[in-house]
């Protein structure tokens, strides 16, 4: 039996109430596919700074790094925006990531034939849409030196910088090419090597490391045209490998082709524990009065199944099921239209566990 690790970080706002729905999932799979999963909670955002006094606690980043995963919630909210910016729950995020060390960042952008009506798109564009982004995640113009803003003479000079090096370029590659594999077999590398230097470098990077990827079909697009082609055409792209100011851009424009906040996942990858979390944040508008949308941290969990433990059929069952339970109508109050059936929180992850424990 496979013995799986998963650190638990339920965070702020709705956080608590979404993870508990993915925990449930992950139990229902684990049940079907014979897994033995221990989980272990700890404090993280504002839950820790008021049990603890500051938002990434070192228990916490203990039980961290013992584990094989870490499935998050979400953090922050009103009661703790009046804190100085070093000690707020946001922080609790980079100090995660930078711990993880997880330089890939990937969002998928799948369209849900049920709630095709969401999208901002025809239906005839948007039909069978599954994109993943992945992203460079921990470094590019985000963080390249100089960066600030400085006197020049008699005005002031903003400057940020950006800067790749070789490896940093060949280890996002090789995520995007390995991902691709388990996929469609197809890498389109974003960047603007007509106009940056250091994409140009990009470019004969990925060039280098699609070698050892012969099976994967790659081509390169400039950012401009590819934003243009992700609302022309978005069915012509499997995964886009991109810079970290590139990606943070284009893979809000793919979710939004598919609709709803509450239903998109992300996984940041790279480091030896992977980190999985919905993309969306705290929504304190609505904490507390289960009515959330647990989807998105439920194909968070899935995507653990897949990035983490190489095992994908685990994530297919649990994507047919979330997909299953759509297809019955049900819906939380976010993607809610007439004719359907209104379920809360606690009920969406009902449905979609039991679902998992039958679908074939
Ligand atoms: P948000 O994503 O929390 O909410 C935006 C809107 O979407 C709200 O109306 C909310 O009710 C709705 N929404 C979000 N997730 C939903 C779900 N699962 N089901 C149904 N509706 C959902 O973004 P907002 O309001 O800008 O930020 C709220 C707090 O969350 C802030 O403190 C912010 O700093 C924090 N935040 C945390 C993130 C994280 O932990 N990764 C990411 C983004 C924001
Ligand atoms: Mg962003």
């Amino acid at each position: 039996m496979k013995r799986i690790k998963v650190a638990v970080l339920p965070g702020d706002g709705i956080g608590p109430e979404i993870v508990r729905q993915a925990i449930k999932v992950m139990d229902a799979a684990a049940e079907r596919f014979g897994l033995e999963i221990t989980y272990k909670e700890a404090l993280i955002g504002g839950a820790a700074i008021d049990e603890t006094g500051v938002p990434f606690p070192d228990e916490t980043k203990e039980i961290v790094l013992s584990s094989d995963a870490v499935l998050l919630g979400a953090v922050g909210g009103p009661k703790w925006d009046n804190l100085e910016f070093s000690i707020r729950p946001e922080r609790a995020l980079l100090g995660l990531r930078k711990l993880l060390n997880t330089f890939a960042n990937l969002r998928p952008a799948k369209l849900y034939d049920e709630l095709i009506d969401a999208s901002s798109l025809k239906p005839e564009i948007i039909k069978g849409v599954d994109i993943m982004v992945v992203r460079e995640l921990n470094s590019g113009i985000y963080f390249g030196i100089p960066k600030g803003i400085f006197v020049d003479g008699d005005e002031r000079v903003g400057i940020n910088t950006l800067r790749y090096k070789e490896h940093e370029v060949e280890r996002i590659a090789r995520v995007a090419f390995e991902v691709a594999r388990k996929r469609g077999k197809k890498v389109t590398s974003v960047d603007k090597a007509n106009v940056l230097e250091a994409t140009v470098l990009w470019r004969e990077v990925v060039e280098r490391v699609h070698k050892e990827y012969e099976d994967v079909e790659l081509n390169h697009m400039y950012v401009d045209n590819a934003a243009m082609q992700i609302i022309r055409w978005p069915k012509q792209f499997d995964v886009i490998v991109t810079t970290n100011m590139f990606g943070d851009i284009l893979s809000d424009a793919c979710a939004m082709l598919t609709g709803s906040l509450g239903m998109l996942p992300s996984a940041s990858i790279g480091g030896k524990i992977g980190l999985y979390e919905p993309i969306h944040g705290s929504a304190p508008d609505i904490a507390g009065q289960n009515i959330a949308n647990p989807i998105a941290t439920i194909n968070s969990a899935a995507m653990m199944f897949t990035y983490s433990f190489d095992m994908p059929e685990v994530e297919e069952a649990i994507d047919k099921a979330v997909r299953s339970v759509l297809a019955k109508g049900y819906r939380t109050k976010d993607i809610y239209s007439e004719g359907c059936k209104l379920v809360s929180t606690e009920e969406m992850g009902d449905l979609i566990a039991e679902e998992v424990k039958i679908a074939k």
